[in-house]
């Protein structure tokens, strides 16, 4: 929890695997860093997420968060998620494509614009607004809008690391968004629109009384949150990548390795969600055989699971042609992530369309990239490129 453990938590991973799977803190708590623990555990339902420890907390961040789907446990998780997942479609996301396409060349001829004339940053011109503009479009938020959504959304975020507690601009974003989706919601309901907004308004009327005004809003607000910055790192985590080694540009660009293979390698390798929490809520539980008493809250280091060497042979390594690449990034069981297939999707076209209109990107000598100081949703704040002329 050092700010030089938060910008390379990788020596502490392998350490934590020496110790084992699965090891019990003095307090009662236990850390899980295995990959089958860890995916054994997002799997039993006898695991969940804790009960807010103030359901009725005065902070609306938190409240906010608690009342979607990503905080509930059965039934109302499975009341939320299958109503959400009938909106939220494959179809809907595989219809996204040309927005997406257009959203990305877009964006890189803004950057090329940019690189024309000296560095520009690669998470301020396109990994920061890619995700938010996709997202806006899915959900059906007017374009002119999209600029106010990303502090907003950067700011809620707060609520997704796990210190129980929220800043006063956490709190102050949750209002607004609120404020914000609550007259679309009925403008929706006035007018019907197959956007992501209007079909959820639809199915959440056609069966009433499965989702509350206030699920819906929670939920809404989530999706816009929830696919913001884990994406954003995903497309910088790739970069970084991409800069640090010029031979898999070219592999990449020879077709030598598919784009998606390399898409899950960045995964694994450099998970844009670290951690995950849940807690035992069932007794007589036991996870790789270490008894875990009802009560216990688990901390599940999906960055390190990813990492097992026992899942993993080499796994400081980065391989995209290693076999059977499944990384535990975007959860796994019940929860498993809803946006995974739109955030692949965003991804395979930003790097189909940089390797092709931009393949002499470099890193920029004595700028180097920094990482933003968070201990679940690891990104940079700053990435800084340029591009090489070719002699
Ligand atoms: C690279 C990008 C992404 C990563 C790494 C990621 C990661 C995750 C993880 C680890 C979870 C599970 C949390 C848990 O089990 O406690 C999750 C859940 C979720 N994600 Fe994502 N996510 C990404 C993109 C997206 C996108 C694009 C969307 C929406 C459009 C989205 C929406 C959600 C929602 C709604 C949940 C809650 C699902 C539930 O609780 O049933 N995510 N995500």
């Amino acid at each position: 929890m050092t700010p030089a453990g938060r910008a390379d938590p990788f020596p502490l991973y392998t350490a934590a695997h020496e110790l084992g799977p699965v090891s019990a803190f003095a307090d009662g708590s236990f850390l899980v860093c295995g990959y089958a623990a860890a995916d054994e555990v997002l799997r039993d339902p006898g695991f969940g997420l804790a009960e807010p420890v103030s359901p009725n907390s005065r902070q609306d961040a938190l409240q906010l968060m608690n009342q979607s789907m990503l905080r509930a446990n059965p039934p109302d998780h499975g009341r939320m998620r299958s109503l959400i997942s009938k909106v939220f479609t494959p179809r809907r996301v595989a219809d996204l494509r040309p927005a997406i396409e257009a959203a990305v060349n877009n964006l890189l001829d803004q950057l090329a614009q940019a690189t024309s004339k000296g560095p520009a940053d690669f998470m301020n011109q396109v990994a920061f607004p890619l995700p938010v503009t996709v997202i806006c479009e899915l959900l059906g938020v007017p374009p002119s809008d999209h600029r106010r959504f990303r502090p907003l959304a950067a700011d809620l975020t707060e609520a997704l690391e796990p210190s129980g507690n929220t800043s006063a601009r956490a709190d102050a974003a949750a209002r607004q968004l609120a404020a914000y989706f609550a007259p679309l919601i009925s403008d929706r309901r006035a007018s019907p629109s197959n956007d992501l907004v209007g079909a959820l308004v639809a199915a959440r009327d056609a069966d009433n009384g499965r989702l509350t005004d206030q699920e819906l809003l929670a939920n809404l607000i989530l999706l816009l949150v929830a696919g913001f910055e884990t994406t954003t790192n995903l497309l910088g985590n790739g970069l970084a990548i991409l800069l640090d080694r010029p031979d898999l540009t070219t592999a990449l660009r020879t077709e030598q390795i598919p784009i998606p293979a390399f898409i899950e390698e960045v995964l694994r390798y450099d998970s844009p969600v670290q951690a995950v929490t849940r807690q035992a809520r069932a007794d007589g539980l036991t996870v790789e055989g270490v008894p875990i008493p009802k009560g216990s809250d688990l901390i599940l280091l999906i960055g390190a699971a990813n990492r097992d060497p026992a899942r993993y042979p080499d796994p400081d390594r980065f391989e995209p042609t290693r076999s059977d690449i499944k990384p535990l990034s975007f959860g796994s069981g019940p929860h498993i992530c809803i946006g995974n297939k739109l955030a692949r999707l965003e991804a395979a076209v930003a790097f189909q369309e940089l390797l092709t209109r931009l393949p002499n990107m470099s890193a920029v000598p004595g700028r180097p990239p920094l990482r933003r100081d968070r201990l679940i949703l690891r990104g940079f704040q700053t990435l800084p490129i340029q591009i090489t002329q070719r002699p």
